[in-house]
């Protein structure tokens, strides 16, 4: 199943095989321009049904790391236009994944040192990396952020909309928001993060209102069959706090995306393995409640895993990171059952050609 085709209104992908969203911090972070290496990166991977960029900032306090390529200007767009017509040429499909941090960033990473986005005034309890006197990169914790006001909440909303433009004048297939992993929508999410007392906070309606009024924004631009929403079910990273109703918000969700004709849900199992263990509730009610195109994502290695997914009727696609990074042709590899090469961790973030560009085909 796993190399059949996938299609909806809008689309059609080659195979089911989704090249998840990884940051890897090789751009310059005065512009954000994605550059000639990045375009090669993304070229080597275009067999992927589907390719889904890194995180892509939606402004410049949208950032969070150091030399995430960006997409709220027209330099940066004319930049990501290079990487989509090198994975068009080579037969792929591409989105772009638009990502606003939030809280977990720091002044220093922003060009007028404003303080991170928060849903409240709660900071994260994690680090990034920010340059010290001499521009090195050094761990260092999150910020102390500010709680948006409503109309910097508009503001959020208008931006993702302005990046989607972008996204589709660049070239890119369509837009995933990146909802997931503890980042700004995800804080508004989060009960334990989200003590707002206005019509952003409370309620899972009101907890879920900006996620929603960016995927209406952005639907807008892009249209809904060409649109992603990713969401990470029981992670706990970037500082987050166990749901406590998994079974009713993430399903929520799935319906209140399911009525707008969302094109594809994303879920991503980070930590706790509850995406492939059958007994487990949620993948079935969000089926039942979801219609478009589910992606499910964390630690697919061998086709067997992800045909038993898929017949299961769990999921319709299937997302992989790491072995992507260290294998350019994962596809031809699964499809082959040749052996994976290993990624080195060292060079997942930042730096040159070396662990990024250079890793052999078979
Ligand atoms: C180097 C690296 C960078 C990542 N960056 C992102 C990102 O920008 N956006 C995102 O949603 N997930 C990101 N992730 C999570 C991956 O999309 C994926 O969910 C995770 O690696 C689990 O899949 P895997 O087991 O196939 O690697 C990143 C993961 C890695 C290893």
């Amino acid at each position: 199943m796993l190399f059949s085709s996938y299609a909806n209104a809008a689309l059609t992908l080659s195979n089911r095989i989704v090249m998840a969203p990884m940051t890897r911090c090789r751009a310059s972070h005065a512009d954000a321009v994605p550059n000639d290496m990045i375009v090669e990166y993304y070229r080597q991977r275009a067999d992927a049904g589907l390719i889904i960029s890194e995180g892509v900032p939606v402004s410049d306090r949208a950032r969070g790391y150091l030399n995430t390529p960006a997409l709220w200007n027209d330099a940066q767009a004319a930049g990501w236009a290079q990487v989509t017509a090198a994975v068009h040429a080579a037969g792929g499909k591409m989105f772009a994944q638009i990502w606003h941090c939030g809280r977990v960033s720091h002044a220093a990473l922003h060009a007028d040192g404003s303080a991170p986005a928060g849903a409240s005034k709660q900071a994260a309890a994690t680090q990034t990396m920010v340059p010290d006197a001499n521009g090195k990169p050094v761990p260092t914790d999150c910020g102390q952020p500010e709680t948006l006001s409503l109309q910097e909440i508009k503001g959020v909303v208008a931006e993702f909309a302005h990046s989607a433009k972008l996204a589709m004048q660049a070239g890119f297939d369509g837009v995933e928001i990146h909802g997931a992993n503890g980042y700004l929508l995800d804080q508004f999410r989060c009960p334990a993060v989200n003590n707002r007392n206005d019509a952003y906070g409370g309620s899972l309606a009101n907890r879920y209102r900006l996620l929603l009024e960016v995927v209406d924004a952005v639907a807008a631009e892009v249209g809904a069959q060409r649109v992603a929403v990713r969401q990470s079910p029981y992670g706990l990273g970037n500082g987050m706090v166990a749901d406590p109703e998994p079974l009713k918000t993430y399903p929520w969700l799935a319906r209140e995306l399911n009525q707008r004709e969302i094109g594809f849900l994303h879920l991503y199992c980070q930590m706790t393995d509850w995406i492939r263990d059958a007994g487990h509730s949620l993948m079935p009610a969000l089926r039942d409640a979801f219609h478009g195109g589910i992606i499910a994502c964390g630690g697919f290695k061998t086709v067997a895993a992800c045909d038993a997914i898929l017949q299961r009727g769990h999921a319709d696609l299937i997302a992989i990171g790491k072995p992507f990074i260290s294998n350019p042709d994962l596809v031809e590899r699964l499809r082959s059952d040749a052996p994976l090469s290993k990624w080195d961790t060292a060079t997942f973030y930042g730096g040159g050609a070396k662990g990024y560009t250079d890793y052999g085909t078979l």
